[in-house]
């Protein structure tokens, strides 16, 4: 079966040009002029744009806790509708098992319900001397990456320097990247008890509890502990100007420091916080959001190479029933946003039609460096003859709003309710099967496949730290 995607413009990183596209099966077979005349069906997409499928390197499906489980890969194909191709999931270390069985759990528990191609990151939750024996077995089984938390202090979650730097370590040799979620948790703990006794419970004083100096010292902290181990190091979720110039003074250095941010740091505001009714709870991620002046330093920063990727940061946390459980207490609410669908939307309505990212940078943040940074490159992430046809066809002249009640992620709740939209995915091809059209779901479950990763460095030919 081929399929022919004629009169679109092509946006690549660096580039875009008008050509046609044919795919044969799951893969791009040719890309040029005239290529797709003779092929089975026939997409017209004239005054479209032509995108590569995005590549979203920070999802949670199915994480959470016992009292709040997010929502899992049942709810995947909202990543799709959204032009997310293949997700990199994280599959947290369980209670009593290492980081191989507990990633190979968490993907049979996503395989034949997956909407979505997925890959994962392992976690670490149960730092036992085990778990760095693990990491060769972790990369032979396509997964070359690896989460740790410098915050969440009392939880499993937190792990400490000593342990982020063995990691580091170990991780650097393999060719994992270590992923670190950068705040201070002593201060932040020292913050919460104070407020709290100050009866100061509601959900603003979330981001009073974690300021943005709170997520700059763990950023650079992270960095040197990076440096010290000689290995790679990538920041997840930088929400603030702070944090973004320290990964981006390290990267310009010439370290291997990676950056990310999320749509919601982006675009939405500490004042939401304070809606009133506990409505502020919705907005409960960390680090926290921002105020706005933030944003801008943000987009800046994508524009210029300084922060490389904007993953999701999905957590389907629903507000009825669990965001609740922190009604008394700020500090229990269960801290992250929905936005899997949402992330090419976003990136084009408040970035690119506004002038702060180029076409060609979003296409790079939104799918081609994740791909790079997390091993999946060339098979995804670009529009290249051998490559999995993953495609979005783009209409960049949709108008409406985004809306839960359009939304696939089963949740009762947006953070980004009645925004503007600009441009949507028209339609979404996974490994050649048309899966939205129109900009309708018409996907099947479980047509998901896990992706292995090869380990960092043997896809990513950029910076590497010189001994
Ligand atoms: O608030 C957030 N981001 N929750 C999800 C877990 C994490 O820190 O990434
Ligand atoms: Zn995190
Ligand atoms: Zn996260």
């Amino acid at each position: 079966m081929s399929i022919g995607i004629r009169n679109g413009t092509i946006v690549t990183p660096s580039d875009r040009y008008r050509a046609d596209i044919m795919i044969e099966g799951e893969k791009i077979a040719a890309i040029g002029s005239g290529v797709a005349d003779r092929v089975d069906s026939v997409i017209d997409a004239e005054d479209m744009l032509v995108l590569p499928g995005g590549i979203d390197g920070h999802t949670h499906f199915g994480g959470g806790s016992q009292e709040a489980p997010m929502t899992g890969y049942e709810t995947s194909a909202a990543a799709v509708l959204g032009g997310t191709t293949c997700v990199v999931d994280f599959a947290p270390q369980q209670p009593e098992l290492g980081l191989l069985a507990s990633a190979l759990k968490h993907r049979r528990e996503a395989e034949g319900v997956s909407a979505v191609d997925f890959g994962l990151h392992s976690v670490v939750m149960y730092p036992q001397a085990s778990i760095f024996d693990e990491l060769g077995a972790l990369v032979d089984a396509g997964i070359s990456s690896i989460k740790l938390f410098m915050a969440y202090k009392g939880t499993p979650l937190y792990s400490t320097d000593d342990v982020i730097l063995r990691m580091l370590r170990k991780s650097g040799e393999l060719g994992i990247l270590t992923m670190i979620h950068a705040e201070n948790a002593d201060m932040i703990a020292d913050f919460q008890r104070q407020l709290l006794s100050e009866g100061k419970t509601e959900p603003r004083y979330h981001a009073v509890s974690r300021p943005p100096f709170a997520e700059a010292e763990a950023t650079y902290r992270a960095i040197m502990l990076a440096k010290a181990a000689r290995a790679p190091i990538f920041i997840v979720h930088v929400s603030c100007k702070e944090a973004m110039e320290i990964v981006r003074d390290a990267g310009m250095s010439g370290d291997p420091v990676f950056g990310e941010t999320c749509p919601h740091y982006l675009t939405l505001g500490v004042e939401n916080l304070a809606r009133p009714g506990f409505e502020g709870a919705k907005y409960v991620c960390s680090p926290p959001l921002r105020e706005c002046a933030h944003h801008d330093s943000l987009w800046s920063a994508l524009q210029k190479r300084w922060l490389q990727t904007v993953g999701s940061d999905h957590c389907g946390i629903r507000f009825a029933g669990q965001k609740d459980l922190g009604r008394q207490d700020f500090t229990k609410i269960p801290n992250g946003c929905p936005g899997v669908e949402n992330r090419l939307a976003v990136l084009y309505t408040y970035g690119v039609s506004t002038g702060k990212l180029s076409l060609e940078r979003m296409v790079d943040v939104f799918a081609a460096t994740p791909a790079r940074l997390y091993g999946l490159y060339p098979r995804k992430g670009g529009l290249l003859p051998g490559g999995d046809a993953d495609i979005v066809v783009f209409d960049p002249r949709f108008r409406g709003r985004i809306s839960n009640s359009d939304s696939l992620q089963g949740l009762d709740y947006t953070p980004y309710e009645g925004m503007a939209q600009i441009g949507r995915a028209e339609k979404v091809l996974l490994r050649g099967r048309l899966c939205v059209d129109g900009g309708k779901y018409i996907g099947a479950a479980g047509q998901g496949k896990f992706i292995h990763r090869v380990p960092f460095g043997a896809a990513y030919e950029g910076r590497r730290r010189s001994a």
